[in-house]
């Protein structure tokens, strides 16, 4: 690859970054490069939130108010000190918190962020595609970093079809990374290729990144499983042997 100068890496939630590429970006971040980590879903919800927003909060132990976003943007800046990359949060209501064109919650269940749901959503997946173009234009990157969605999670789906949309032309290549921890315990996707190596330094960044998310931690890990070690075990698998995250071309 090319000297990379500008690395851009768009996330859906505040942690998807970090946990998907984290050593990749910190990687980037050691050789000089100015990294920028977007995330797409980071707007404040109205309230009251819904049943299953509230369940959501339970379990990672955030407040029942919009007060939990807060919360949860400054663990992200947290993490992205630690992998050396610069924050930047936008607007856009995580699926928990957003409602049908026709007023009802979109998920109307606690795992159907992960259904068949449609990404025209009014006009939102017009708004993020536009929001990732202007983003494309201020930042111009040399390179673009988004998730495959793998596990099939509507916003993870939403943000990959907007940046292919919005990198579509433009000079920056897009790669896309495996989405964790969804994809612990998966055959690696056939399109997936391995990232070059990165150092060891960065993978304590990476480790160090996600340690900062601990509402995020206790959401997606029983507190009986050692999330490090299943990451790291999870990541020495992928390369045979020596840690790797895994990332392909974007082909839209
Ligand atoms: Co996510």
């Amino acid at each position: 690859m090319t000297t990379v100068r500008r690395v851009l890496a768009v996330s859906p939630h505040l942690d998807d970054a970090a946990l998907s590429a984290g050593a990749t970006l910190a990687d980037f971040a050691i050789r000089g490069a100015d990294v920028h980590v977007v995330t797409l879903f980071a707007g404040a919800p109205h309230e009251p939130i819904s049943p299953v927003a509230r369940a959501f909060h339970v379990r990672g132990g955030l407040p029942q108010d919009a007060s939990a976003v807060a919360l949860r943007s400054a663990e992200d800046r947290a993490a992205m000190d630690q992998l050396g990359a610069r924050t930047h949060h936008r607007g856009f209501l995580d699926a928990i918190y957003r409602r049908t064109p026709e007023g009802r919650w979109l998920c109307g269940h606690d795992q159907a962020m992960f259904d068949e749901l449609p990404l025209d959503q009014g006009d939102l997946r017009g708004e993020v595609c536009r929001d990732v173009r202007r983003i494309l234009a201020a930042i111009d990157p040399d390179l673009v970093l988004t998730c495959a969605a793998v596990g099939d999670h509507v916003d993870h789906r939403l943000t990959r079809a907007a940046v292919l949309d919005a990198a579509a032309g433009a000079r920056a290549p897009v790669l896309l990374w495996e989405d964790l921890p969804y994809a612990i315990g998966r055959p690696p996707p056939p399109a997936l290729s391995e990232t070059p190596a990165a150092r060891s330094d960065a993978w304590e960044r990476k480790w160090r990144a996600i340690a900062c998310y601990p509402t995020q931690i206790r959401m997606l890990w029983p507190a009986h499983v050692d999330w490090a070690a299943q990451l790291r075990s999870h990541a020495e698998t992928r390369g045979q042997g020596s840690p790797a995250e895994l990332l392909a071309p974007g082909l839209s």
